[in-house]
């Protein structure tokens, strides 16, 4: 075991959106994705996570927002801490406790920020040091977007060939431009398949190849336009990735089919504003049913008035673009 004073640190990490998605993955257990990818870290939305390593442990342990977790998720997060213990050497069990910021049950809880808090704080703990990319590709065996919770802001993951090259890093700093994720949340309810299961499926779309097989031109292409802050090459890139991604989703064998009919509803308004130029906006949508709209900051309040207009139904939750994983002063336990 590394020299620590207490074996307990305490680990912050931002949710992410991505706006080229990682559906899909060459290597399962190493979670090697079909695709690069690039997102952004949502500044407003975080899991704060403690784990200690305790000798007279003869298990690990897992609380979520104050409750003992169900068995998948202990079970997962207990295979991500065996890789942690793996690399460092550690011997023994963790006592791990998390918690969101996010509004329970929106659905937009996500592993990502979860896997990426994890992994900082297993790491730092016994007080090893290991490099961002090291940590990034750490983070991804737990959970593929969360490599890239890891670095901050604008972030892309490279797909690589083996564990060591597929890891993420910042392109550009939160500061560079002022982008407003506004998610309408359109429904409650809990996924029906998870992203886990779903990249399992993705191979059995005829469309995945063509998918994953143009997403590097998509990638540099909105890497671009982020870069030189284009908003309309940058919405038409976005959206037509995250169609795709829908589009390999529902001729998957079984299907897998997220959209709620009112995120179809937001997906036609969100694109009637903006090419009637009324609104400076465009859509992409993950695993599930709610819809992230994407503007710059000066429009984010009259995208917000626009969507609840559109329905009583439709909640939101809106985030600018945020910092990566670091760790936290360990209060007194
Ligand atoms: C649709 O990272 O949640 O959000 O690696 O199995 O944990 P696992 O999958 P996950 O997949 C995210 C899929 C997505 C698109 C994206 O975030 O790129």
């Amino acid at each position: 075991m590394l020299p620590s004073v207490n074996n307990i640190a305490r680990a912050r990490a931002h949710s992410n959106i991505a706006f080229i998605k990682y559906w899909g993955n060459r290597d399962h257990n190493l979670r090697l994705p079909a695709n690069s990818s690039l997102s952004m870290n949502l500044g407003e939305l975080h899991t704060t996570t403690t784990v200690e390593w305790i000798q007279a442990f003869d298990a690990d342990t897992l609380e979520i927002n104050g409750s003992p977790a169900e068995q998948g998720a202990l079970e997962r997060v207990r295979a991500h801490l065996d890789v942690i213990r793996r690399r460092l050497a550690i011997q023994s069990f963790a006592q791990v406790t998390s918690t969101n910021n996010f509004p329970m049950g929106t659905g937009i809880a996500s592993s990502a920020s979860a896997f990426a808090a994890l992994t900082m704080a297993a790491v730092a703990a016994p007080g090893a040091e290991l490099s961002e990319r090291e940590l990034s590709a750490l983070a991804r065996m737990g959970s593929g977007s969360a490599a890239r919770s890891i670095p901050a802001g604008f972030v892309e993951w490279h797909a690589g060939d083996s564990h060591e090259t597929s890891y993420a890093e910042t392109f550009a700093h939160p500061d560079h431009w002022d982008l407003v994720d506004v998610i309408a949340v359109v429904s409650r309810r809990h996924k029906h398949v998870g992203s886990s299961a779903g990249h399992r499926e993705a191979d059995s779309s005829i469309l995945q190849a063509a998918r994953a097989g143009s997403a590097e031109q998509r990638l540099s292409d909105v890497k671009a336009a982020i870069v030189s802050r284009d908003f309309e090459a940058f919405a038409s890139i976005v959206e037509e990735d995250s169609n795709l991604m829908h589009a390999v989703m529902m001729t998957s064998n079984p299907p897998l089919f997220y959209w709620d009919p009112l995120s179809l509803r937001v997906m036609r308004a969100v694109r009637s504003w903006r090419t009637a130029g009324r609104l400076r906006v465009c859509y992409t949508l993950d695993a599930g049913p709610n819809v992230h709209c994407i503007c710059e900051a000066a429009d984010a309040a009259a995208v917000a008035d626009n969507l609840r207009e559109l329905s009583a139904n439709i909640e939101i939750i809106r985030s600018g673009a945020g910092p990566g994983a670091y760790v936290l002063p360990t209060m007194a336990v």
